[in-house]
């Protein structure tokens, strides 16, 4: 190239590079503003997905801070996180992570808490634990490793049939996220009574990832599935479901991840919070003309 040419490309790049440091950046979006709370929420989750890289989930965080939305519009201080099975430690990790960034935007405090036998899947029952996929011993933990990666986490271990009923016992704040990934249909039934709990010890609404429930051989008559079935058909006025449509609700880059087909919601209808006022819907921008 000619240097005149050079010379002029040079002061154009220049020209562009004042034009675009003059152009004043857009003002923040006042979500207070927007009519559902998901925009702030999944802004929160995108922010925090960048912040933590690898080290995130987006499905854990999307959970727990929905679950602190929903504590701070009913004034509750204090939540509980959980990861049921642990193994390696990566999403407990994540959970950790997350959780500091959660407690710093919305100002509620999270517990995180990871339950696990420390020594990988306990022995299959029957067909309904999936014994064509999962054997004793997979999935084991190294809990010296993990244990140096954790910051707030703490490590429950232990068959979750006896740690369960202790860890209610102890009066944990109320629980807010649960991600179900025990794999097995027994592991899972045994998981369940921490949704039977005190009202006390639940946000009226908890929010629920389950692992385990597509694709492979699962299905509603074994694993996860059976569980939660079982689950609703004994209890009239707590109901774990599906999040509807939950895919035009996610940020939008989410929209065809897997994990938006594995979020569930626990309903504890008998919870005396449970018609309280949660900002989902902001009430001011209501205007049904
Ligand atoms: C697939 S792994 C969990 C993976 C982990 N959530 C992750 O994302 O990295 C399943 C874990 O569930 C644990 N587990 C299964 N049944 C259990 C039970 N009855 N009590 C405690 N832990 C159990 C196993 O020890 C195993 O580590």
């Amino acid at each position: 190239m000619p240097n005149s040419l050079f010379r002029r490309a040079l002061r154009k790049g220049a020209r562009t590079l004042r034009h675009l440091m003059q152009e004043p950046s857009p003002a923040p979006h006042d979500f207070s503003q927007d009519r559902f709370a998901y925009g702030q929420i999944n802004a929160l989750v995108e922010q925090i997905a960048e912040r933590l890289g690898a080290e995130q989930r987006s499905h854990y965080t999307w959970g727990m801070a929905h679950g602190a939305y929903l504590a701070q519009h009913l004034g509750i201080e204090r939540i509980t996180v959980i990861e049921l099975g642990v193994a390696g430690g990566n999403g407990l990790v994540a959970l950790d992570r997350a959780a500091v960034e959660v407690e710093r935007a919305l100002g509620v405090g999270i517990d995180v808490l990871g339950f696990d036998t420390g020594a990988g899947l306990p022995k299959p029952y029957d067909a309904r634990d999936l014994p064509n996929l999962w054997s004793p011993g997979d999935f084991p933990m190294d809990e010296a490793a993990l244990q140096r990666r954790l910051h707030r986490a703490r490590l429950i271990l232990g068959l979750v049939e006896d740690t369960i009923p202790r860890f209610l016992a102890s009066r944990p704040a109320p629980i807010a996220f649960i991600s179900f990934d025990l794999d097995l249909y027994s592991s899972t039934v045994a998981a369940l009574p921490l949704l039977e709990a005190d009202p006390a010890l639940l946000l009226p609404r908890v929010q629920c990832y389950l692992d385990d429930i597509l694709g492979f051989t699962f299905a509603e008559f074994n694993g996860e599935r059976l569980a939660i079935a079982e689950f609703n058909d004994a209890h009239p006025q707590r109901k774990i479901s599906p999040i509807f449509g939950a895919r035009f609700y996610v940020p939008r880059r989410y929209t065809n991840a897997i994990w938006v087909d594995k979020l569930y919601m626990a309903h504890i209808l008998d919870h005396p919070r449970y018609g309280d006022y949660d900002g989902l819907v902001r009430r001011p921008r209501m205007d049904l003309s």
